[in-house]
């Protein structure tokens, strides 16, 4: 048996609870950063109404083909496919498609006029790798179905504007209107004919998406392509009245609640089931090219294109590692350190020294004990590293007396306790 390292698969990474090294110039994203993102999330989502569903990370591959646009680059290029005994299977590249199966599957909309849901997990893409972009990557996000109007397009913008602002993400929320099926083929085909006009200064797939997907050109990153797309005729001189209608009130309603918003003619997203409001959370600083932290939009065809009924729906989701990256570079983390370190001497103050750790456990105070053995000195540098308040020494006198000596890390202020009442101590403190 070969005994070689075996490397992670590329494109995906490890989220350690320590840090590392630093990988093509990433700050390195611990645990403690997913984990203050998940938990501003789960405390934040519930008080608009959201609940969590989680969904398989497999799912059949027509599903994405039908849901996401097999002329998408998602569908097209990205996606993790394999046979399954006859059957073709996909890794999930997102999950509104998923959720959307699900809600039909379930016949969810007999039971309730207006869902709301959640959901966090990996996500699936075979792109090229760089920072902020990862084949396995981890989205947490929403999806409503039922509302029609525009006050819940204003309502998720902004609870995604909060919860971007609790954690201090330096962003701009940008707008945009996709227009529906009744305006947007006929801003497709005066857009098409536009960049056939201009063809020969478009990069080559922005030549082929020109008659596949020519919405997509216009959020091509090549200048070329750039300086063509800002000539390009726009989706807000194409809209129907009601698209209009329903622009004009989202842009009333988030002005009412006091969300920041730009409106951005350029921002088209990649999936091909967006109708109408169509929005991006964007970094300002820190992410580099990738800097959209998260996207989403009105989808009021998807459900009945995948078989359900005739009900729209509207959802976003969040990048949790680029979240991660730039709360990384502010050091800010949800970490859960010990209160208490205790530092036993001997065999005998060892045992000593677990019951108290299970004592304060019990009572919902975190506490280390030391493992091996150390001299007092070494075993205070391991309670500093691990960011504990206090640390105890557990040597013979202690265990004789009953009493010790607890020390406060920061300031190296010390008190005696009784060891008996170190619970009772120590819950005053937290
Ligand atoms: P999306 O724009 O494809 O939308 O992805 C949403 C977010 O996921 C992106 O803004 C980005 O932060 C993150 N993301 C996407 N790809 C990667 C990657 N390769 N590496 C790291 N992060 C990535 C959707 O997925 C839609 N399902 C959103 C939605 C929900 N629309 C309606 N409802």
């Amino acid at each position: 048996m070969s005994s070689q390292k075996i490397r992670g698969v590329k494109g995906t990474r490890d989220v350690l609870p320590t840090d590392t090294y630093v990988k093509d110039d990433d700050p390195w994203i611990r645990i403690g950063h997913l984990h203050l993102i998940e938990r501003a999330a789960r405390e934040l989502f519930p008080l608009y109404g959201y609940r969590e569903a989680r969904t398989p990370i497999l799912e059949r591959t027509e599903l994405f083909v039908r849901g996401i646009g097999e002329v998408t680059d998602i569908v097209g290029k990205e996606m993790y496919t394999f046979e399954d005994h006859g059957d073709k299977v996909s890794m999930r590249p997102e999950n509104t498609a998923s959720l959307v199966r699900a809600y039909v599957e379930h016949n969810v909309n007999q039971q309730e006029p207006e869902t709301k849901w959640w959901y966090l997990g990996p996500m699936f893409r075979r792109e090229r790798q760089q920072r902020g972009r990862y084949r396995q990557f981890t989205q947490i996000g929403i999806e409503a179905f039922g509302s029609p109007g525009p006050r819940i397009d204003a309502e998720q913008i902004e609870m995604l504007d909060r919860w971007l602002r609790s954690l201090g993400i330096p962003f701009e929320m940008h707008l945009n209107t996709l227009g529906d099926s009744a305006c947007r083929p006929k801003y497709r085909e005066a857009l098409q004919a536009y960049l056939r006009s201009r063809s020969a200064d478009l990069c080559e797939d922005c030549r082929k998406r020109t008659e596949t997907n020519p919405i997509r050109v216009l959020d091509c990153k090549n200048p070329k392509c750039q300086e063509v797309a800002a000539g390009a005729p726009k989706m807000a001189d194409f809209l129907c009245d009601a698209c209009r209608g329903h622009f004009d009130q989202l842009q009333n309603s988030l002005k009412a609640l006091g969300v920041g918003f730009i409106i951005d003619s350029r921002l088209v997203r990649g999936l091909d089931y967006y109708t109408r409001t169509a929005y991006e959370a964007i970094a300002t600083s820190g992410l580099g090219a990738q800097s959209t932290v998260a996207g989403g939009g009105r989808y009021d065809g998807l459900v009945r294109e995948l078989g359900g009924p005739d009900i729209p729906g509207i959802g976003f989701a969040a990048g949790v590692e680029r979240m991660a990256l730039l709360l990384a570079q502010q050091g800010k983390e949800a970490a859960t350190k010990p209160a208490l370190f205790i530092a036993p001497l001997g065999d005998a103050e060892a045992a000593r020294a677990d019951q108290l750790a299970q004592q304060l456990r019990a009572a919902g105070i975190a506490a280390e004990v030391g493992f091996r053995k150390a001299n007092p000195g070494n075993q205070l540098k391991r309670a500093d590293a691990l960011g504990a308040k206090y640390a105890l020494v557990l040597g013979d006198s202690e265990l004789k007396t009953g009493r010790a000596n607890l020390k406060e890390l920061k300031t190296g202020v010390q008190q005696e306790v009784s060891l008996d009442e170190l619970v009772q101590k120590l819950s005053g403190d937290r």
